[in-house]
């Protein structure tokens, strides 16, 4: 879809589908694309709010011209500088010479480290007001959601919240725009994937940003990724405020890491376990089929994580490294944790295990299992442990 859409009176959308990136910040997997909005307010001046990744420039310029009618573009709002709503900045310079570049004093040294640009810079801060001639924006800086120069544009005329990457989403827009007119529950995991993998380090700035922008009388949320909000408005922010908040559901992730099956063996057990006790909400993946953006996203949603490993060259299993240490960078917080390691001769998996709790500090429920090659009686025994405690920790209520 690339045309620009009319979201209310001469506020359009003028946004980008990208169905050929196959990772998102070079690492994060895209199954359904992902979608770059931009948007364009026509009054007396014109203003831009963010642009879209240069891969689509042809058609996002046409888009624009097409809503412009032989007008200039006034403003260029940059609530985010990341090169997927910036890259075409420097276009759209070439285009419209005159173009004044409205952002924050955080937002000017990026501009000018990505792309040499230092001219016609109008610096907004909290609380600043651009006069559109019907419109007044007013600006809220959102820093850490998620960079720090992130801020959002408010337009109280029209109740639109311009969010930059805050309530955004995978996927693209397959037709629809609106949040009404597209299938969320097909966009569920890619919603909440976003949330996790992109903004979920930054609990605390996303509760402070809710808190700031929880007063606004908003009638609509423009993100620059994925459906605009006008419908389930409360929705998505009840789900910002529970995500930001590490508040979880019953249920238990166990992710693992094996390289012929005897610690998948132990996945297993604990599974097994996990469901004679009761708990249904069961989530296996093993670290090297699955990306670590799903098994994250999943430890976002459920308060259980039993975490379990092969050695590997003396060490942990690389796949599970990499799972333990976007945890740790990421400060995921407020889990109950157990885990299980294997070894054939010397180790490596059950240190790093104890390295990660120490420092992720989640709720240790059990003992860890440690095996040595196939599980016998007493490492069946330790999963039934794990499991059992795991199950009775969590249907506690606190
Ligand atoms: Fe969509 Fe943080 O860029």
């Amino acid at each position: 879809m690339n045309q620009a859409i009319e979201i209310s009176n001469n506020i359009f959308w003028i946004g980008a589908n990208d169905r050929r990136t196959h990772i998102f910040e070079n690492y994060w997997p895209l199954p359904k694309g992902v979608a770059y909005n931009s948007y364009v307010i026509v009054d007396e001046k014109v203003a831009v709010i963010d642009t879209i990744e240069r891969s689509r420039l042809d058609d996002y310029i046409e888009n624009l011209q097409a809503v412009l009618n032989g007008r200039k573009v006034d403003y260029l709002i940059i609530n985010h500088m990341e090169p997927d709503h910036s890259s075409a900045i420097k276009t759209l310079l070439c285009h419209f010479p005159g173009l004044t570049l409205v952002g924050n004093a955080k937002t000017f040294p990026m501009l000018e480290n990505f792309y040499g640009v230092h001219e016609n810079l109008l610096e907004v801060q909290e609380g600043s007001t651009l006069d559109l001639g019907k419109r007044k924006l007013n600006f809220y800086m959102a820093p850490m959601l998620h960079w720090p120069e992130t801020m959002v544009t408010w337009v109280p005329e029209e109740g639109i919240l311009f969010s930059a990457d805050i309530f955004g989403a995978f996927g693209t827009l397959d037709g629809g725009i609106f949040d009404d007119q597209v299938d969320l529950d097909y966009l569920e995991e890619e919603i909440s994937r976003y949330y996790s993998n992109i903004v979920g380090k930054y609990g605390v700035p996303a509760q402070t940003a809710l808190k700031k922008l929880g007063g606004l009388p908003i009638r609509m949320i423009c993100a620059t990724h994925g459906p605009i909000w006008r419908t389930h408005i409360a929705d998505i922010i009840a789900r910002y405020d529970k995500w930001s908040k590490y508040e979880t559901d019953e249920g238990v992730v166990i992710a693992f890491s094996s390289m012929y099956g005897h610690t998948e063996k132990m996945a297993d057990l604990i599974g097994r376990f996990l469901a004679e006790k009761g708990v249904k909400k069961i989530r296996i993946h093993d670290t090297s089929k699955t990306h670590p953006s799903y098994i994250i996203n999943d430890i976002f949603r459920y308060k259980g994580v039993i975490l379990g490993s092969c050695s590997y060259n003396g060490n942990i299993f690389p796949t599970m490294e990499t799972l333990l240490s976007e945890l740790e960078h990421m400060g995921v917080k407020n889990h109950l944790m157990a885990f299980f390691a294997n070894k054939t001769w010397a180790g490596g998996a059950l240190p790093r295990f104890t390295q990660f709790a120490d420092k992720i500090k989640w709720e240790i429920v059990a003992p860890h299992a440690d095996a040595s090659g196939s599980p016998v009686e007493k490492d069946v025994e330790a999963c039934r442990n794990i499991a059992c405690a795991m199950a009775d920790r969590l249907q506690q209520k606190s």
